[in-house]
C-alpha cells in the first residue's frame, strides 16, 4: 500500500486505474486538465489537481511525497486530432511527460510507467508486431508518443526507472460515448446506440488489436511488481487480428440492434492495420489477458445500454 501519483485520471483509463488502486487499499493523487474527461469520472477518494501536466506551475501545487509509482496516462489520444494542431499536440503530450520526468527525478520517485500507443508502429501488414519491429509513425500523436517514451530512455540514468505500455485499442465500460473521435468500439457503439447507423471512415478490411480496460489495468499493476520491465517499451494488447467488419458485426450481433452501416472517405494519420505479438509482455510481466473480444464487447454492450437506458428515462 502506498501513494500514486495518477495522470488523467479523468479519463477512460485513468480512472479505471485510480479506482483499481484505491480498492487496493493505496491512495491516489491525480491530475487532470478535464479537456475530454469529466470530473464526474473521478472517484471522490483521489485528491485531485486541475490542471495540464505541461504547466510547470502545477508541480508547485501538487504533493512532493514518496509516491510509489507515477502513471503518466493523461494525454490527447487520437492521431486524427493531433492534425488539427501539431504544436497543441506536443505540449499536451510530449512536454507533459517531460515535466513529469522533472518532477519524478525532483521528488525522488524512481518508478514510472507510461501509456504510450501501438501507433508508434504505423501499418505492420506482416503479421505480428513486436517490440524489436521498426518505428514508423504515421501522425503527429504518434511521433510524440516515440519522443516521450525516449525521454523516460534518457532519464534512465538518473535512475527513473521507467516502462512505457505501448497499448492497441483499448476498449470497455467507462469508454467516452460522447466524443466521436476517439476510439474505435466507442465511436461505432456510439453510433449504433445513437443514430440507428454507423459511419465507418475508411476501409473496411482495416484491422486492429483490442484489448479490454481489465486486462490494461492488470498490466499498468504489473509494471509495480516486475521491476525488470524498466527500461523497456512493451506491447500490451490481446495479440488477435480484428477486421473493422468483423467487430462492427460483433457489436451489431450482441447488441441485438439492426443498423445500417455506411463505408466512406478515410481519417488523416488512420492506419491501415497492426495486431501484437505479446510475447514480452507474458515473459516479463507475467501478462495474460483475460477477455477475447466477445467477453468484453457483451461486458461493454451491457455498460451502454444501462447509459441509454438512464438518459431515456430522464
Ligand atoms: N484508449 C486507447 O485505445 C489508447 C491506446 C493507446 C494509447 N492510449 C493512451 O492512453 C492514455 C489514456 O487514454 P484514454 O483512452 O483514457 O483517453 P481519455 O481521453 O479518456 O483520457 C485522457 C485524459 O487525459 C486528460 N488530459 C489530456 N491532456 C492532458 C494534459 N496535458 N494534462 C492533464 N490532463 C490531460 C484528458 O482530460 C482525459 O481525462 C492516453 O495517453 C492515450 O494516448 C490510449
Amino acid at each position: 500500500m502506498g501513494c500514486y501519483l495518477v495522470t488523467g485520471v479523468a479519463g477512460f483509463i485513468g480512472m479505471s486505474l485510480a479506482k483499481r488502486l484505491l480498492s487496493m487499499g493505496n491512495q491516489v493523487v491525480g491530475i487532470d486538465n478535464l479537456s475530454t474527461g469529466y470530473s464526474d469520472n473521478i472517484p471522490k477518494e483521489v485528491l485531485f489537481f486541475k490542471g495540464g501536466c505541461q504547466d510547470a506551475s502545477l508541480y508547485n501545487e501538487i504533493p512532493q511525497v514518496a509516491y510509489e509509482a507515477i502513471f503518466h496516462i493523461a494525454g490527447q489520444s487520437s492521431g486524427e486530432i493531433s492534425f488539427d494542431d501539431p504544436v497543441y499536440d506536443l505540449r499536451t503530450n510530449t512536454e507533459s511527460t517531460l515535466h513529469l520526468l522533472k518532477f519524478a527525478l525532483k521528488i525522488n520517485c524512481h518508478r514510472f510507467i507510461y501509456a504510450s500507443s501501438m501507433s508508434v508502429y504505423g501499418d505492420f501488414l506482416s503479421g505480428p508486431v513486436t517490440e524489436r519491429d521498426a518505428i514508423n509513425p504515421k501522425s503527429f500523436y504518434a511521433v510524440g508518443k516515440f519522443a516521450s517514451e525516449q525521454y523516460l530512455k534518457l532519464y534512465e540514468q538518473y535512475g527513473i526507472k521507467s516502462t512505457s505500455l505501448r497499448f492497441f485499442n483499448v476498449y470497455g465500460p467507462g469508454q467516452n460515448l460522447a466524443n466521436l473521435r476517439q476510439g474505435m468500439v466507442s465511436i461505432y457503439l456510439a453510433q449504433l446506440f445513437s443514430y440507428d447507423k454507423i459511419k465507418v471512415q475508411g476501409d473496411p478490411d482495416r484491422f486492429r488489436d483490442f484489448i479490454y480496460i481489465d486486462d490494461v489495468i492488470a498490466a499498468c499493476l504489473l509494471c509495480l511488481s516486475h521491476p525488470e520491465a524498466s527500461g523497456k517499451a512493451i506491447n500490451i494488447a490481446y495479440g488477435v487480428k480484428t477486421k473493422v467488419t468483423e467487430l462492427i458485426n460483433k457489436l451489431i450481433t450482441i447488441s441485438g440492434k439492426q443498423v445500417e452501416v455506411e463505408y466512406s472517405g478515410k481519417t488523416p494519420g488512420d492506419i491501415y492495420g497492426s495486431y501484437a505479438n505479446i510475447s514480452l509482455a507474458k515473459q516479463i510481466l507475467g501478462f495474460n489477458p483475460q477477455y477475447n473480444l466477445d467477453n468484453g464487447l457483451e461486458k461493454m454492450i451491457a455498460w451502454a445500454k444501462s447509459i441509454y437506458r438512464e438518459r431515456v428515462a430522464l
